[in-house]
């Protein structure tokens, strides 16, 4: 049985395994190596996900975990941004355990909280070319906004960002 909850310190190694993991092979078709390498190291360490589990606030309200057992199958997270706009930075799932529902699940807790927070919208990035993450974002009632170049990238990194905004 997969529950959902929010991570707590026992949960901080298992969400860099999943995120690194996913990350990874989701984005080796169209971002550069050295992007890849550069985002995981700054997000996916222990230290920084140990603080992420600890430290919450509206603008960052934590991890959420699918757990089966003590094992962590997908994790994400989100914020507000605006007093009636939520966003979500976070969310990945073990690769061999898509399209179970999981990630569909860990959303809807997420936007469970940024409603409690007065969230009446929910805006998400996700990279152009992200055929596991487009059409998933789609089916659950995000609508394209505008393209943007990626969180810190480079021209040769080839990292564009689409913005998408659903009612929520
Ligand atoms: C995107 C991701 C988080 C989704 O989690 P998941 O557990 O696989 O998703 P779910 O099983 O809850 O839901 C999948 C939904 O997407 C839809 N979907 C998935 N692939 C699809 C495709 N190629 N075409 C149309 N719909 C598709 C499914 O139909 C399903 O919708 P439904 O429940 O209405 O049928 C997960 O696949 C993942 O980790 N991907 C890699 C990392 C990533 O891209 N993260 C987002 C970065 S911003």
């Amino acid at each position: 049985m997969v529950i959902v909850q929010m991570a707590n310190e026992r949960h901080v190694q298992g969400i860099v395994d999943v995120c690194t993991r996913a990350y990874r092979i989701t984005s080796q078709d169209f971002l550069t190596k050295e992007y890849i390498d550069r985002r995981c190291e700054e997000f996916f360490n222990e230290k920084r996900v140990h603080k992420e589990v600890t430290e919450h606030s509206p603008y960052w309200g934590g991890y959420f975990v699918a757990l089966e057992g003590a094992c962590v199958i997908g994790t994400g997270g989100g914020g507000m941004t605006g007093q009636e706009t939520g966003e979500l930075f976070v969310l990945y799932i073990e690769p061999d355990r898509r399209n179970e529902g999981i990630g569909s699940k860990i959303l809807q807790a997420i936007t469970e909280q940024q409603k409690g927070l007065g969230a009446k919208e929910q805006w998400v990035s996700v990279q152009k070319d992200n055929a596991l993450g487009i059409p998933f974002y789609e089916a659950r009632g995000f609508i394209f906004q505008k393209e943007t170049q990626s969180y810190e990238s480079n021209l040769e990194d080839n990292a564009i960002s689409l913005r998408y905004k659903r009612e929520i």
